[in-house]
């Protein structure tokens, strides 16, 4: 029990510390009228600035209440219900609920994971290890962005610190109050630095989004000034060799940014959409396509799609050729496959001297791939 009631601030429930000799848990949660809370989904989790925010989604409508020491406000009907907590270490209860919930984010980031493209299947989520301090998603939790998919997404999900990209399939829905957020942010994890930029569909609007997310990484380079390792997340594609591959107005928009960046520290760009992992390296930087983690596995690109390399070759590993098609914008410089067609994770370790990306099989945990960045 720690600085946590100063820093509280409360929205659609009563939170309660105990100041009991028999402390088990910082915070109580409860609804207004004090009924036990049914869980549509959650609680979930989320790095929020330098706060924890608590999401969670009820069954019922229900009208709370905010309640802290002497602020007490009124709330509107809802079935949503998130709670902010200016801590990043505590344990939590739902009123009348016998399962306690601990949250924490270490002061030292060793690992954290990325996975995408769940699109509502929580056979891998609910089940694999937890031995990292967060988690990324860049996008497609769900397959509409109903309250029911998300139910499904996020079932037995990990109560570990979280960050999400949007998908398109997130997009139809509710996905903004779910994750709290604008659809471009930057989120700092200590020493790490996350941008958000929301590039996630086809032609022809995704040149809008790609405009947009630019802006957004351009004005706002300084909210990462200092920081140690930086990181961008999106939905969409930078390289490929999946399905639906890269669309060149983004990759172009986007090398350009890093390269007129060269100082930022930029380690790494993670993705999803094409169900199909691929890393490639162009310069510093590492470009991860993170697969997929419950999605249908799709297979790699065939000759029919006309914007990007077509593999014809089986070589999994090599310099990227420069198809006539495309210029070598498209690519990258180095394109690595090994991993493809499994259900995998990222796991991002920090290492002496290095940041090592491992892929782990979510099927047989064992690790498929290591690739080393040095630093
Ligand atoms: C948390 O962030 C807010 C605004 O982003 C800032 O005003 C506040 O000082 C921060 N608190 C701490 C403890 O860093
Ligand atoms: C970032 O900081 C630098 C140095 O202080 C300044 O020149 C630049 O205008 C800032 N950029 C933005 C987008 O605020
Ligand atoms: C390539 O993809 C197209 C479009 O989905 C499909 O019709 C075609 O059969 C595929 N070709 C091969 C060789 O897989
Ligand atoms: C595949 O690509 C590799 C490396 O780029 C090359 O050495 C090899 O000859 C190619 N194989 C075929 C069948 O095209």
């Amino acid at each position: 029990m720690s600085k946590l009631n100063k820093q509280i601030y409360f929205s659609q429930v009563i939170v309660s510390a105990l100041f009991s000799v028999s402390l088990i848990v910082d915070l109580i949660i409860c609804s207004v009228n004090f009924k036990q809370v049914q869980f549509s989904y959650g609680p979930l989790s989320f790095i929020y600035g330098n706060q924890t925010r608590i999401h969670w989604h009820t069954t019922e409508l229900s009208k709370t209440n905010m309640k802290a020491g002497k602020m007490f406000q009124s709330s509107e009907l809802s079935n949503y219900h998130e709670v902010f907590v200016g801590d990043d270490k505590f344990k939590y209860q739902f009123k009348g609920m016998d399962a306690k919930f601990s949250y924490e984010l270490p002061a030292q980031v060793d690992k954290f994971i990325v996975m995408t493209d769940i699109h509502t299947n929580n056979k891998y989520t609910s089940t694999m290890s937890t031995d990292f301090d967060f988690m990324v998603l860049c996008g497609d939790q769900s397959y509409g962005g109903s309250v029911a998919d998300f139910n499904m997404a996020f079932k037995g999900f990990p109560t570990k610190p979280l960050i999400m990209a949007m998908g398109n399939h997130d997009e139809p829905g509710d996905f903004l109050i779910v994750n709290g957020r604008p659809k471009n942010f930057y989120q700092q994890v200590r020493n790490i630095g996350f941008y958000f930029i929301h590039v996630q569909r086809g032609t022809p609007i995704v040149d809008d989004q790609v405009d947009l997310g630019i802006e957004f990484l351009n004005q706002n380079v300084n909210l990462s000034a200092g920081t140690e390792h930086i990181f961008i997340v999106v939905h969409y594609p930078v390289y490929s060799a999946g399905y639906f591959g890269a669309h060149p107005y983004f990759t172009q928009k986007l090398e350009k940014f890093i390269d007129e960046n060269e100082k930022m520290n930029i380690r790494a760009v993670f993705y999803g959409h094409d169900h199909s992992f691929g890393a490639f390296k162009r310069k510093q930087q590492y470009f991860i396509d993170a697969g997929v983690g419950g999605g249908k596995i799709d297979d790699l690109r065939n000759t029919s799609y006309a914007f990007d390399r077509a593999w014809t070759n089986e070589s999994l590993h090599g310099p990227l050729a420069v198809p006539a098609t495309c210029t070598q914008a498209c690519y990258g410089y180095e394109y690595h496959l090994d991993s493809w067609m499994k259900y995998s994770r990222t796991e991002v370790n920090f290492e002496q001297g290095k940041i090592v990306y491992n892929v782990r099989d979510l099927d047989t945990n064992q690790l498929l791939k290591s690739y080393e960045q040095p630093l």
